[in-house]
């Protein structure tokens, strides 16, 4: 009997010792789904598999204002859940002490399927992007060591890069690796154009005639079902001689690239106003007004638009009417985009104040 007992003490100490010092249990993989009929992602994920720790962590970052020099600006001060992860009702996004940025925040969704990011396309990596707007001094302000090092002195950081990481070593790349992940899970593919064209909705009338103009005269630059083709164009902005923005130029040095800006997706277009990199479109009516009638036709002017796009008012009603279907509900609402924590409250009303999301 005591033999028995001595074993069973020795035996649970040596169970108790393994769960403290054993090999940790490997992070928990995660697959991307395609949506059906879409191309294949361009995001390489052999790189950074996807695991259930390393989306949790990338999205606690996302919603940390400690990323930011005075802790006020997370990742999701500027790209909100309501607005699919842009701006609601800003033409530029408000940034560290007071300042703005220059360009109008873009919806985030469907990442994995870009190839260059920014409306100049300057940056070519996901795993790179978050360094941009964490030391820009209009953005967040802040210098990488020295948000390594507050996320460092954090012990449920330290917990959580160990689990998505399989040691505590916190760095840039696991940082920006963990924000990918979160960001690439961020896929919209659920609106009722999507329950069409799978068969499982349909449109009604002003809807299905708006999308027969829309495939006649958008459909060259803003492909389906990405509802952009990632090519940059001129579509005929004037110049705003404050920001004196040259787009895509900037980065390849080309003249033929002047002013051209990627061509950003329609989906969740309905949410994401202002319009236009620099948000100049304050709604949908000003967008085509300008297609219709304010081209202002340059030598990098896109020939598809160059000699603007005959629109009458009814046109556009039914075309509005098709915008509409590309609003994906479940996405904006999806729990599983909200900050860490609060899954079980009353999502953000568009315009309610963002501050209360920041720890
Ligand atoms: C102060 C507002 C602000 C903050 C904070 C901010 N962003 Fe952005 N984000 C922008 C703006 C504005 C752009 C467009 C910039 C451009 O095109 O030059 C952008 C662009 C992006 C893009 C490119 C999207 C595309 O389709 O090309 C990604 C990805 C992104 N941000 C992720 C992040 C992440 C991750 C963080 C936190 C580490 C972050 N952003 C913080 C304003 C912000
Ligand atoms: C030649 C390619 C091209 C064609 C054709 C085109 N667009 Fe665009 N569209 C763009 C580009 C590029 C932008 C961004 C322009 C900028 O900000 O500099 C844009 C912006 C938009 C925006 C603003 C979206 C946002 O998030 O800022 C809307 C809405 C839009 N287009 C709708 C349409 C509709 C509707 C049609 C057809 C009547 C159409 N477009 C035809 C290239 C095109």
């Amino acid at each position: 009997m005591v033999t028995i007992c001595c074993l069973m003490v020795l035996l649970s100490g040596y169970l108790l010792c393994l769960s403290f010092t054993g090999p940790k249990a490997p992070a928990t993989p995660v697959t991307f789904v395609v949506p059906a009929g879409w191309p294949q992602p361009l995001y390489d994920f052999k790189q950074n598999p996807l695991t259930t720790q390393g989306i949790a962590l990338g999205r606690k970052l996302f919603y940390d204002g400690r990323l930011s020099k005075d802790g006020n600006f997370a990742c999701a001060a500027c790209h909100q859940q309501f607005a699919a992860f842009a701006t609601y009702d800003h033409n530029v996004s408000h940034g560290f002490n007071n300042s703005f940025t220059r360009r109008n925040a873009p919806g985030l969704f469907n990442l994995a399927w870009q190839k260059d990011f920014m409306w100049d396309g300057g940056i070519n990596h996901l795993d790179v992007q978050p360094l941009a707007p964490i030391t820009d001094t209009l953005e967040m302000a802040e210098n990488i060591d020295t948000v390594l090092n507050k996320l460092r002195a954090d012990t449920a950081y330290v917990r959580m890069f160990s689990a998505a990481f399989g040691d505590e070593k916190i760095n840039t790349l696991r940082m920006t690796k963990a924000l990918s992940q979160f960001m690439l899970t961020m896929v919209s593919a659920n609106s009722k154009y999507d329950r069409v064209m799978r068969g499982e909705d349909s449109f009604n009338l002003p809807q299905r005639l708006g999308y027969e103009i829309f495939q006649k005269k958008c459909v060259a630059c803003h492909a389906p079902p990405l509802f952009t083709d990632l090519t940059y164009r001129n579509t005929g902005l004037s110049v705003d001689p404050y920001l004196n923005d040259m787009g895509r130029m900037r980065i390849t040095r080309k003249p033929e690239d002047s002013l051209k800006f990627k061509v950003p997706s329609l989906r969740n277009v309905v949410l994401t106003f202002p319009y236009g990199h620099d948000g100049r479109f304050y709604n949908l009516m000003d967008v085509f007004e300008h297609y219709r009638g304010g081209v202002v036709a340059g030598s990098t002017t896109d020939a598809l638009v160059k000699n603007k796009i005959p629109l009458s008012n009814f046109e556009i009603g039914q075309l509005k009417a098709f915008m509409y279907t590309l609003t994906d509900s479940v996405f904006l609402k999806d729990p599983v985009f909200s900050p860490p924590g609060y899954e079980n409250r009353t999502p953000l009303a568009p315009g309610e104040h963002l501050h209360r999301y920041q720890y």
